[in-house]
């Protein structure tokens, strides 16, 4: 059966951002900045040709023949030509979905096993659907309404197994962006077992190009680092249950000139908070093949007949003015279509987070003591973070025993909350919904809901095992707990914490045939208890946290609008964590506060913290006169920038590279009307060179720096610089030229 529907607003014109020419048969989706294509070849086959740069026509049929032949290539019979060989080769054609087992032996996307027990897999071209806006995948993924967006729906099948796949790609208009996702049915009588089911495939016509991507670990989150793509696999995943410290869900194919502001990039960004892989396999022909999507290692899914898997979606951004501007383009993407919460748009509390100050040890009137400081100093909100229910008094106990302890907080929690709040601060609270203690009334009562497997000793990391939330009822009961306190007591923000990976990956409430299924449930199963959440506390400030940034992901930010960034609060090192989490995520998702760690000055902490959700995690009594006029200052600067850092376009304008003795970056103003440009010295010199070009301005438009009244083009500023000038100001204080400070500049353009 051939489908071909075409339920567009517009007609079939070329004004449409998705395009079928029947007599070619070639799709070609066309975004902002960017063309993508692909062609139906003979028997079905689903052909890639074309990513990259905006081209106004479609005649690329040339891009079908790409290699020489020879006789090992494995070709369909049906299509031999004339001379034996030569017609079509999966071997050889960039293939729009590839597949295992049939001829195409780069990297698969999709590997299924059959009731026969062989895994050949092979899906072939059925027909498509266009139609506008963007539909629910029933995970988090991007949105858009229908004036937004255009979608497309490629059916193709394997004829053998009765696998019925649906390719969808999602088109954003007025973004350089696309999107990808994978629907596969089992339309057969029998059951199908899927081994890997990857999300995208690109096959680039040549290899070279460069990788980035963000490495990292715990208080070195999304390290930015980049390779040259080379012969064979170069892969980063995560296998640990979440998507982890250690390798974020991103990826960059970025041709070998590309810098911040000019060359092409290509950025790859996987809404997924479990498992992932994403490759470039470079083959003997000098290409390459970008796939992404679920990590495939301890991954397995029985899918009955008439059952449905839906793979996660892969963002799609294609830049062809630099790493910059597939930065803008992720960060205007998630602020525009992927951050739910309302707070996306509201101004955020300046909160002090408990945490450093305390750790385990406070009460009800230490935290009002913090309070009323921070209160006098001009912040928000109080968090109290770990440590309230329970019997916790340290990290051995109490995880899922989600009732206040009233021995440290006397009175309970809403005299507590009422306290804070008279002394006019709003209140936050820290959970980690998904752990438990062995020591917790929870465990003793049951002790199976924790993620194990039979006969072996589970793991155990921080004191704690996980929760086995591939179960209903686990997500109820710790659901209905928090609840209970969320609706009964006056909360306005809630720290939602994950502090271990997963071991041992089973379930007892499983089949043995379904065990391989336990991580993605597991990820399914924090999908719903956010959604429940969230859904039930809409004006709840969510900020997801993972001991730090372990689980900083597009599908995170699709429930919280702020992440913990990392548990690293030193300014310095937090530059490298921040620049690199910029390549795809928008300062407004970034929790970043002011720590007592005094290698950096104060100020120097609360402009690196300024480059985010904003707040102070440290004892404000025990900050110095000197120190508190600073805090004050800051939290009016906060307000003050608000604006132009949150919605505003980010400029990476000096990494902070090993060798760099300082950083700097800059927000500016969509219409270009204001900049404020920071700068960190990093470390010593003797003499520093302290000119620094700002970017993104407007260079017919004259800005004033607001602190000496200059008058400069925005030609000026872009192309000779300005120059920041050290100021001595007596040994042992710090100054910019010296470690560790900072200076900001802030222009606004003449009306
Ligand atoms: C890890 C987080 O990253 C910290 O900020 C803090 O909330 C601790 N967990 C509490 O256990």
């Amino acid at each position: 059966m051939l489908i071909s529907e075409h339920n567009s607003r517009k007609e079939k014109d070329t004004d449409m951002a998705i395009n079928f020419d029947e007599q070619k048969k070639i799709f070609k989706l066309d975004t902002l900045n960017s063309s993508y294509a692909f062609q139906i070849y003979d028997e079905g086959y689903i052909v890639h040709l074309y990513y990259g740069g905006k081209i106004p026509d479609n005649n690329l049929t040339q891009f079908l023949n790409r290699g020489m032949y020879n006789s090992s290539h494995p070709e369909n019979e049906k299509l031999l030509n004339s001379s034996g060989f030569g017609a079509f080769s999966q071997d050889i054609q960039p293939m729009e979905y590839s597949t295992w087992g049939a001829g195409d032996y780069r990297l698969p996307c999709l590997e299924i096993t059959n009731i026969n027990g062989d895994s050949t897999t092979d899906v072939r071209y059925v027909g498509y659907k266009i139609y506008d806006g963007k539909p629910d995948i029933g995970m988090p993924a991007t949105f858009a309404a229908e004036d937004e967006a255009q979608t497309l729906e490629i059916y193709a099948e394997d004829k053998v197994t009765s696998a019925y796949v649906t390719l969808i790609y999602t088109v954003f208009e007025k973004l350089s962006a696309m999107t990808r996702a994978v629907k596969l049915e089992n339309k057969s009588e029998d059951v199908l077992r899927i081994n890997r089911i990857l999300s995208c495939c690109v096959d680039f016509s040549g290899m070279d190009y460069d990788l980035v991507h963000l490495y990292g670990q715990w208080g070195k989150e999304r390290t930015e680092t980049r390779v040259p793509v080379s012969h064979g696999i170069q892969t980063i995943s995560s296998t640990r249950g979440v998507s982890g410290h250690f390798h974020n869900p991103f990826m960059a194919v970025v041709g070998k000139d590309c810098t911040e502001e000019h060359g092409e990039a290509y950025g790859f960004n996987l809404v997924y908070s479990g498992n992932f892989e994403m490759s470039v396999e470079a083959d003997a022909r000098n290409t390459a093949r970008f796939v992404g999507g679920i990590g495939h290692d301890g991954f397995e899914w029985k899918l009955e007949p008439g059952d449905s898997f839906m793979a996660p979606e892969m963002v799609m951004v294609y830049s062809d003015e630099g790493m910059g501007e597939m930065s803008r383009t992720f960060h205007k993407l998630y602020m525009q279509h992927l951050i739910r919460s309302k707070w996306k748009d509201v101004r955020r509390p300046i909160l002090i987070n408990s945490w450093e100050a305390a750790l385990f040890d406070f009460d009800d009137d230490k935290l009002v003591a913090f309070a009323e400081e921070a209160k006098k100093l001009g912040m928000d909100m109080l968090v109290m973070d770990d440590g309230w229910f329970g019997k916790r008094n340290d990290d051995h106990s109490s995880l899922g025993d989600w009732f206040v302890n009233e021995k440290k907080l006397k009175g309970g929690l809403s005299s507590l909350i009422k306290r804070v709040n008279d002394i006019g601060l709003k209140f936050g609270i820290w959970y980690e919904p998904e752990m438990i203690s062995p020591d917790s009334e929870l465990y003793r009562a049951h002790p199976d809901w924790c993620i194990q497997v039979k006969g072996r000793e589970k793991s155990i990391a921080r004191y704690q095992y996980v929760l086995d939330i591939t179960r209903e009822e686990v997500r109820d009961n710790i659901f209905n707990q928090m609840y209970d306190v969320l609706s009964k007591n006056n909360i306005d923000y809630v720290k939602w914490d994950f502090n271990r990976y997963i071991t041992e990956p089973g379930s007892l409430a499983l089949p043995a045939d379904r065990q391989k299924e336990v991580f993605h449930r597991f990820t399914l199963g924090t999908y719903d208890m956010m959604k429940r959440f969230t859904e039930a506390f809409p004006d709840i400030l969510f900020e997801n946290c993972s001991s730090g940034g372990g689980r900083f992901d597009p599908a995170m930010l699709y429930y919280s609008p702020q992440i913990w960034t990392s548990d690293c609060t030193d300014a310095i090192e937090r530059l490298t964590i921040q620049f690199g989490t910029s390549l795809c995520y928008p300062a407004s998702s970034f929790g970043a506060h002011v720590a007592n760690r005094p290698r950096t000055p104060i100020s120097t902490r609360g402009d690196v913290a300024l480059w985010g959700t904003f707040g102070y995690e440290l004892d404000p009594r025990k900050l110095s006169d000197a120190d508190k006029e600073t805090v004050k200052v800051q939290v009016k600067e906060y307000d003050k920038y608000y604006d132009l850092i949150h919605f505003g376009e980010l400029y990476r304008v000096i990494k902070p590279t090993d060798d760099a003795f300082q950083c700097a970056w800059e927000f500016v103003s969509e219409d270009k009307s204001e900049a404020l440009l920071t700068a960190v010295t990093m470390r010593q010199r003797e003499t520093s060179n302290c000119v620094i070009k700002l970017k993104g301005l407007d260079p017919e438009k004259i800005y004033i720096d607001e602190e000496t009244g200059e008058r400069y083009s925005g030609a000026l500023l872009m192309k000779a610089g300005f120059v920041i000038t050290p100021v001595f100001k007596g040994w042992g204080i710090p100054m910019y030229g010296t470690d560790g400070s900072s200076i900001k500049k802030h222009f606004v353009a003449e009306k």
